[in-house]
């Protein structure tokens, strides 16, 4: 009889110094179905799945791949026996065409020259199957994030991929978007293809996955059917002991103005003006590519804008973020990769590198205690998982090496924070230590922009929330007014 399952993890274990990263994990995928992994930051999924992937080599256990057993895979081995992942960085080669790219390396030929016909009337054979509509005969870098995806997606599709990893496939993508990959997933289903799913958004689980496995600090927890589940179950699944999603309260905002922005424009956003209170958290809302993160730069001077900035109610000129940083405004972007992250240094390197005027002593040698113990501060208050904050950057999972990035920041005492999606990527336990964090630096009397495309998180943290949409300001929002009707209202208005 044949095995039911197209993919089963026994008892696979990985050791790294001080780190049991993956400790005896079971993981059964059937065929054609949706199986999703779910579990805190540093919990061991991706480490997991490379080593389904064959980039990493499990120190025990087994891999069996339609009911054939392996001690560890190669990435080649891997690909011919048709597990494709889908990585957040993509190999896709930017100036060659869609089409070549998905036939890179096995391109039909005719003669002695590549058959581009061919290539392209293959692609577009797979296009269809799929449901995508893209032009083959484009170059990849001129296609978004979320197409460069699928074209990642279609090229191991086209390689005969049985099972599909895809790792937080949708960290980078706008609401339409998600969609239009959740639909791609259900799809590859339909066809038979297996997919296992990584992501921290339990609503893409609850649309798109047939079964779930929890894993908890490198342990297997349990797999569960999606339809069994409630999200209050999964997240105390994941978390070990029951826990509410409440938003902290509190309103610290005071009348005093510390920034004003008066007709900020640039070629992004057209006559911005606004007022941020001490000790409020302002939300920003509206659709991806409404403007909000363009906002956002020109406050902090990394792009040019023509208008008028106010801190404490003096005109301030901000030319670039080195700027911005001695007027005491941070900002902490969406993406980790452009956060400066120096991933070949240390926790404690990354956390102190913009701050090590804090911790001179006498101006000249450091207080490496201080240092020490700033940074063990922080790493206990952001549950930073590590077994030491001498941990290479570049080892943390995806949602700790976040935390060190907020890290960093806290500790520049800056007076205005903004915060771009600041809980992208993180786990739900954690998130709600994040707003928690923010609330209590708006009690510090710390000023806090939050742009964010997570509703229930915008109306949840936000004292007062303005809405953006097409580079313009629309609306604003505050008290009883505070609802998503009202917010998406002003969002999609004509
Ligand atoms: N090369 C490495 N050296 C040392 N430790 C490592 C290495 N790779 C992973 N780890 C550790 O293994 C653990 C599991 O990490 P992993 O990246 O698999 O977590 P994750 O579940 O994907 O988390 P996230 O949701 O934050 O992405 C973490 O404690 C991490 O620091
Ligand atoms: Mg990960």
């Amino acid at each position: 009889m044949q095995n039911d399952y197209i993919i089963e993890m026994k008892d696979i274990t990985k050791r790294y110094p001080g780190v049991v990263a993956l400790d005896r994990i079971q993981l059964q995928v059937k065929r054609g179905e949706v199986h999703a992994l779910l579990g805190e930051n540093g919990a061991g999924k991706s480490t997991l799945i490379k080593t389904l992937a064959g980039a990493i080599h499990p120190d025990e256990g087994e891999i069996l791949v339609e009911g054939k057993a392996y001690q560890h895979l190669e990435p080649r081995l891997a690909m011919e026996l048709g597990i494709g992942v889908i990585y957040q960085e993509f190999n896709l080669i930017p100036y060659l065409t869609v089409a070549n790219n998905i036939f890179l390396g096995n391109e039909p030929v005719k003669g002695t020259s590549i058959d581009e016909k061919t290539c392209i009337a293959e692609c577009e054979k797979v296009f269809e199957r799929l449901g995508i509509t893209l032009d083959p005969r484009v170059p990849v870098r001129n296609l978004s994030v979320a197409y460069q995806q699928l074209v990642e997606i279609a090229k191991a599709v086209s390689k005969n991929a049985k099972v599909l990893i895809m790792d937080e496939p949708t960290a980078a993508l706008s609401g339409k978007e998600v969609d239009m990959l959740l639909d791609l997933v259900r799809k590859l289903r339909d066809e038979g293809i297996s997919v296992i799913y990584i992501s921290h958004r339990l609503e893409e689980l609850f649309e798109v996955a047939d079964r779930v496995t929890i894993m908890r600090d490198g342990q297997y927890i349990e797999t569960l059917d999606i339809k069994d589940c409630t999200r209050p179950r999964l997240i105390s699944s994941m978390v070990g002991r029951e826990m509410g999603e409440n938003y902290p309260q509190g309103k610290y905002g005071t009348d005093e103005v510390v920034l004003e922005a008066r007709h900020l424009s640039n070629d992004k956003i057209q006559d911005i003006s606004f007022q941020l209170h001490k000790g409020e958290i302002l939300g920003f809302g509206g659709l991806v590519g409404a403007g909000r993160t363009e906002v956002a730069r020109a406050v902090f001077g990394a792009d040019k804008c023509s208008g008028e900035l106010y801190l404490n109610g003096k005109q301030v000129n901000i030319r670039c973020p080195g700027d911005a940083v001695r007027h005491g405004i941070a900002f902490i972007t969406e993406d980790r990769k452009q956060q400066g992250l120096l991933m070949k240094l240390s926790i404690r390197e990354n956390v102190t590198i913009s701050s090590l005027d804090h911790i001179r002593r006498h101006g000249f040698s450091l207080d490496l205690k201080k240092e020490k113990k700033l940074v063990e501060e922080y790493r206990h208050q952001l549950n930073i998982k590590t077994p030491s904050i001498e941990q290479l950057v570049s080892n943390l999972s995806g949602g700790n090496q976040q935390k060190v990035v907020l890290a960093k920041w806290l500790l520049t005492n800056s007076k205005i924070i903004i915060f771009d999606e600041p809980t992208r990527g993180i786990d739900v336990g954690v998130k709600f230590e994040i707003y928690q964090i923010m609330r209590d630096l708006a009690k510090q009397g710390i000023s806090i922009i939050m742009i964010s495309s997570d509703m229930p998180e915008l109306l949840g943290v936000s004292d007062r929330i303005v809405v953006m949409k097409e580079g313009r300001l629309v609306g604003e929002l505050q008290g009883d007014e505070i609802q998503q009707e009202n917010v998406m209202q002003y969002a999609i208005s004509d």
